[in-house]
């Protein structure tokens, strides 16, 4: 059962907009995708609740238990799992432990790859010995022809770690979380340019 962890302890990266994106694109390809939230703001619950009946449905993933986290049901084919700021210690622990891929978003600037870094390096040190899952960046917010793009990439050639893909800045992401969506319900030929940007990350999903 594949589990994508969308995860950097750095606030605002994009976790909750990338996890509900994965989650609404598995929905809308006809999977039957559960969405989990270790997040004490349950920010994608809260998403989950707005999301109208009428679109492709996603299910809720109890994952925050009192005591540890919960896996997904047995038979689950696809789930997600958004984590918290600053997530660390025993519980990180844990959700990484479920984790076959896990997604970094990252914006452009320097106090964002500084804490993605360090968080990469923690990451590491968990991780030897252990089954790895795989790791794959993805620039959010990123305009692409600028200074910042290029540290961006020259950052993920450093950590040796693949630049899946580079979002770019739009309130499109912000107007359909609003409305519990995400742009993978809607018309693809509205957000072409989007739905461009996010496909190598659906490919890499995939693979
Ligand atoms: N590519 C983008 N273009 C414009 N706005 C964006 C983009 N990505 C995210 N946002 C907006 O930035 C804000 C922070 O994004 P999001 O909530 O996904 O980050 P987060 O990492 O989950 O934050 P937290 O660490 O608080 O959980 C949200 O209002 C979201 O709509
Ligand atoms: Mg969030």
């Amino acid at each position: 059962m594949p589990v994508v962890l969308v995860a950097n302890p750095k606030g605002g990266s994009g976790k909750s907009t990338i996890a509900t994106h994965i989650a609404g694109h598995f929905a809308n390809q006809g999977h039957p995708v559960m969405l989990g939230d270790v997040d004490r703001q349950q920010s994608s619950r809260l998403w989950l609740s707005l999301r109208p009946p009428q679109v492709a449905p996603i299910r809720s993933w109890e994952a925050q238990g009192e005591g540890s986290v919960v896996r997904p049901p047995p038979g689950t084919t696809h789930a997600v799992l958004d984590t918290p700021a600053g997530l660390h210690g025993w519980r990180f622990k844990e959700v990484l432990a479920l984790a076959d891929k896990v997604v970094v978003p990252v914006q452009p600037s320097l106090f964002d790859i500084f804490a993605t870094r360090e968080f990469l390096d923690r990451l590491a040190e968990r991780l030897s010995g252990k089954r790895v899952p795989r790791i794959g960046l993805v620039g959010m917010r990123v305009g692409l022809r600028t200074l910042a793009a290029e540290r961006l990439r020259e950052f993920a050639a450093q950590v040796e770690m693949p630049l899946v893909t580079e979002l770019r800045e739009t309130q499109n992401y912000v107007q359909v979380a609003a409305h519990g969506l995400t742009l993978f319900d809607l018309s693809p030929s509205r957000y072409e340019r989007d739905m461009a940007q996010w496909a190598p990350l659906i490919e890499w999903l995939e693979s």
